[in-house]
């Protein structure tokens, strides 16, 4: 006796439609903001998480499931194996050590390399044409440790890199000038770390070029306001993890605004982490193959393109700076 009596000659339910899958490998302070953003946006019919960490799984797995009321209809499960990823559409992989105030993202490199080495492998196994989305630090080589230990095409395998820059960036840009961050295209591109670069040159107001929009606003600004602001991008992270001892919130949005561009084929732009060899002059000294941030076009099937923008002559040289920053760091690995 079904809970519904069928309405009279009504057919019977056709089977749903693929569900979107969303696996989230750890459930820190990270994973948790992810997967509760990515519940409250809808984005997925079933979210996995994942930890090593039993009774953190179960707990909160069951919070979460207790927020049903509030929430679209999700399927939540969470499991200590991998296994319980199989057949997803995205995997996010949060999974690992984070900066004690002070530390440097690249500090924990090698701790989470040799996490990414068990964990990796048994991910792209169970999931072989997913969308592998990486956030642990530091994000643009353990990127790069993903894709080479995956064996997915490079379009498959992105790190959030600067989208969570690009978004204080704004925030700063737009706090400054008394504006709303939504209406301030501007992108922070390269390491997602201390080596970031800011372009000025191509951020834009509304469509106004922010230096003529502040010229004709007869805005007084000096080269040290400009770089006073991008600082306060690069210390960001430093000064929360000072004060709160992690980041957590605006991670789980940058990250849920990515995985509404790929699952939803949003074809939208995002300076996230990319295989950067062979864009804006960058060759990787002829054999690396760094993975840093580009504003690139992502959609179903990953990441579609890399956008040309104009860098000028210091930006360009800065971007070099920062791919040699992250080549340094990725040629030790051995892989
Ligand atoms: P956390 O310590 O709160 O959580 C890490 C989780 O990973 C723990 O629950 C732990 O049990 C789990 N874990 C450890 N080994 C595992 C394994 N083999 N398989 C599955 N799970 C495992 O750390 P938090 O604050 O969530 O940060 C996580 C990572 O995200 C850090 O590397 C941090 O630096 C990075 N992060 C990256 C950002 C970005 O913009 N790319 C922003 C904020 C954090
Ligand atoms: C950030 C660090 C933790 O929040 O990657 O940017």
């Amino acid at each position: 006796q079904s809970f519904f009596k069928p309405i009279q000659g009504a057919s019977p339910p056709s089977p749903t439609s693929r569900s979107t899958k969303i696996s989230v490998v750890g459930v820190g302070n990270v994973g948790m903001a992810i997967a509760q953003t990515i519940l409250t946006q809808g984005l997925a019919d079933e979210i996995a998480l994942v930890d090593v960490n039993a009774e953190k799984l179960r707990g909160e797995m069951l919070d979460l499931q207790h927020a049903a009321a509030f929430l679209p209809r999700t399927k939540i499960s969470a499991s200590v194996d991998y296994s319980s990823t199989l057949a997803s559409d995205l995997v996010i992989v949060t999974a690992g050590a984070r900066q004690i105030p002070g530390e440097s993202r690249l500090n924990l490199l090698q701790r989470n390399l040799a996490l990414f080495s068990k964990m990796i492998p048994p991910l792209a196994a169970g999931s072989p044409e997913t969308i592998m989305l990486i956030v642990s630090n530091p994000v643009d080589v353990l990127t790069y440790v993903a894709w080479k230990l995956s064996g997915f095409p490079s379009n498959r395998v992105i790190g959030s890199g600067t989208n969570l820059d690009s978004s204080r960036f704004r925030f700063l840009i737009a706090d400054h000038l008394d504006l709303n961050a939504q209406d301030v295209q501007a992108y922070i591109i390269g390491e997602h770390g201390d080596s970031s670069v800011a372009l000025w040159s191509s951020i834009s107001v509304g469509g106004v070029p922010i230096l003529s929009f502040l010229e004709r606003q007869q805005i007084a600004y000096e080269k040290h306001t400009l770089e006073k602001i991008h600082r306060e991008v690069v210390d960001g992270a430093y000064e929360v993890i000072r004060l709160k001892g992690y980041t957590s919130w605006a991670i789980g949005y940058s990250v849920a605004s990515l995985a509404r561009s790929i699952l939803r084929d949003q074809r939208s732009i995002h300076p996230v982490s990319v295989l950067a060899k062979g864009f804006y002059g960058i060759d990787g000294d002829g054999v690396g193959e760094p993975f840093l941030s580009l504003p690139a076009q992502l959609g179903r099937s990953g990441v579609l393109g890399v956008t040309n923008i104009h860098l000028t002559e210091d930006e360009a040289k800065q971007l070099q700076e920062s791919a040699k920053t992250i080549l340094e760091v990725q040629s030790q690995l051995g892989i």
